[in-house]
């Protein structure tokens, strides 16, 4: 029966461009299981936007000299226009600085106020003693005063992952000019955390043997210590707080991180309504049968597993508090929070600062989308930190993607092509004929179970150990040495372009690329699996931004489709490129090695 499944991809700071790091926790994985689930049946919406608020943005517009909005502005561009290189298939990749998502966001802080969850509290908020301006909270370092990590940042501990506030630091320093700040009164509104502790509890245990264990374990432990959480700023750029006295308050603002979580909702809200039913998005957060995925790095797992639901939970009413869902009504909470480990460059962190880094767009300009997509679905952070290294995608890519997958397309179409210039029709087969057609039909279930539970090496292993014993297939059957039997040779062509065919079906998902063309290759006609564009769109009050959409769901099926026998087939032009060797000294002293 066919799901609404929510693919809610994490959003990108639109503080500079994104790196492969990125792609690889957020971007690739909700792509290749979206892809999946479309081709599976089911109905996907798959959201997300930059992230464009907060001091992450602050802090960049002042190095660069330009205010807030004109950095979002630019760098919200370079990332959609990387991500749709990458082909993410979003239905919507939006932003948070639009009209309709200051609504949502409002409208979620108000359901929260009216249920009780939200109350106003006067704390110690951080300035800078030179400059007299309030200091961020991911800019001060200290001593984290739980676990004793000595990096810890005024907002979280990336050490033992608690959430803090600066003031909890010992000896707190700026980390934008290294002076203690000052801590002075002020007055903000708090999410009432520990009022969530039983039902986030509940919901956390149900989800034992579903979720990733590291994920689980991770949000569990969190859960020992809830406090009440502030939700507001001291920041004249973010979402203004919708209660008259603070509305028009220059200086107040709600948190980012409180406004980026509501993104999935009001980027599903404005894909409706740019969809031509502004009801739609309650398929995907009403029905009780939808289901929700979120992608993410782990940096990010408090905020969706814990703030998330938290806020979905007050705004529905479902907390210790009671109260009643506001008026867009009760919402689903996440059914998986899919979240990848880090990813690390030849041995160290990911820094652009320090140059360790290769950007998206640097990275496309000399590479195939492809062959990103593939090493990090084999080679990823899937389940613990990763090393990229470039011998490894060279190895990987001339290995498996050129020699193994790519030498099966051009020699099977190539050799069809040469002797018959159609594709041919089988005889009579043999036993090592019929198990080779039943190898690759059987692996559409398992390949599909791998992906449905976001286990992306597996999938690929699964779908390569088809290609290997295909290669292995033809290299013992030689259809090349028979010189007086062409109906053999038909029924092993045959067999190996339909091996061909169902592989290229069980690798759209990881490869959407090369897969279309292997389609159009064996003579199918119309789009294949959809690719991403960028669209220019007004807002409502005028303003013009690019988003990402597509139409995605014609085409590409989860199931063996027979041969189309008849079909002309010209000699195939190669599908990925061969690497030279010598890339890898070259990409290392690009990174100073
Ligand atoms: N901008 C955050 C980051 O890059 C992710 C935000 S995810 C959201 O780490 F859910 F809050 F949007
Ligand atoms: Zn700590």
């Amino acid at each position: 029966m066919s799901q609404h499944i929510l693919t809610a991809v994490a959003w990108p700071y639109a503080n500079g461009p994104r790196h492969i790091g990125h792609v690889s926790g957020f971007g690739v994985p909700s792509d290749i299981f979206s892809r999946y689930q479309r081709m599976a049946g089911n109905k996907v919406l798959m959201v997300s936007g930059t992230d464009e608020h907060g001091t992450p943005i602050q802090v960049q517009a002042d190095k660069e000299g330009l205010t807030a909005r004109q950095l979002a502005d630019r760098y919200n561009r370079v990332i959609a226009e990387d991500l749709q290189a990458l082909g993410l298939s979003y239905d919507l990749f939006t932003r948070t600085t639009t009209d309709s998502h200051y609504a949502v966001a409002q409208e979620i802080f108000k359901g929260l106020y009216d249920n009780g969850y939200v109350f106003p509290k006067t704390t110690m908020g951080a300035i800078s003693p030179s400059t007299g301006r309030t200091l961020p909270d991911r800019y001060i370092e200290g001593t984290c005063p739980i676990c004793g990590y000595d990096g810890a940042r005024g907002d979280q501990c990336d050490n033992c992952g608690n959430q803090l506030d600066p003031i909890q630091l010992i000896n707190p320093v700026s980390r934008i000019n290294g002076e203690t700040p000052v801590f002075v009164e002020t007055e903000h509104f708090m999410l009432d955390l520990p009022a969530f502790a039983e039902v986030l509890g509940g919901w956390l245990q149900s989800k034992q043997g579903d979720w990733r264990p590291n994920v689980l374990k991770f949000a569990l432990n969190l859960l020992g210590d809830l406090q009440p959480r502030a939700i507001t700023r001291d920041l004249d750029w973010g979402v203004p707080i919708p209660l008259d006295g603070w509305r028009d308050q220059p200086n107040k603002r709600l948190y980012v991180w409180f406004d980026a979580v509501i993104g999935y909702l009001s980027a599903s809200i404005e894909w409706a309504r740019r969809s031509g039913d502004p009801d739609a998005w309650r398929q995907w957060w009403q029905n009780p049968d939808a289901r929700g995925y979120y992608f993410m790095g782990k940096d990010n797992i408090v905020f969706h597993a814990e703030i998330w639901p938290a806020l979905l939970l007050g705004y529905n009413g479902q907390g210790a508090r009671d109260g009643r869902p506001g008026a867009l009504g009760a919402l689903n909470l996440p059914s998986e929070v899919v979240s990848s480990e880090f990813l690390t460059m030849e041995g160290r962190k990911f820094s652009s600062s320090r140059q360790v880094v290769i950007y998206v767009r640097d990275f496309l300009a000399r590479y195939d989308a492809d062959a990103l997509r593939y090493y990090i679905a084999v080679a990823g952070p899937e389940n613990q930190d990763t090393d990229f290294t470039w011998s490894e995608f060279l190895n990987r890519n001339n290995g498996e993607l050129v020699a193994a997958w790519g030498n099966l397309v051009n020699r099977s179409i190539s050799m069809a092509a040469k002797n018959f210039g159609a594709i041919p029709e089988a005889g009579d087969l043999t036993d090592a004929d019929r198990a080779m057609l039943l190898r690759s039909r059987e692996a559409f279930p398992k390949v599909g179970a791998e992906l449905e539970r976001s286990r992306f090496k597996n999938a690929t292993n699964e779908a390569f150990d088809v290609i290997r014993e295909a290669n292995k297939y033809l290299a013992e059957q030689e259809p090349w040495k028979i010189k007086d039997d062409p109906e053999r040779v038909k029924s092993i062509l045959h067999v190996a372009l339909q091996v061909v065919d169902d592989a290229k079906t069980l690798l759209t998902p990881i490869l959407p690329s090369s897969s279309n063309k292997i389609h159009a290759m064996l003579g199918g006609t119309g789009v294949w699996s959809g690719m991403p564009e960028i669209k220019e769109v007004d807002e409502e009050s005028g303003r013009q931004y690019p988003i990402i959409t597509g139409s995605y769901e014609d085409g590409a099926r989860w199931e063996h489709t027979p041969l189309r026998v008849g079909a002309p087939l010209a000699p195939p032009t190669p599908l990925f490129a061969k690497l030279d060797p010598k890339i890898v000294d070259e990409e290392l002293a690009r990174l100073g090695e």
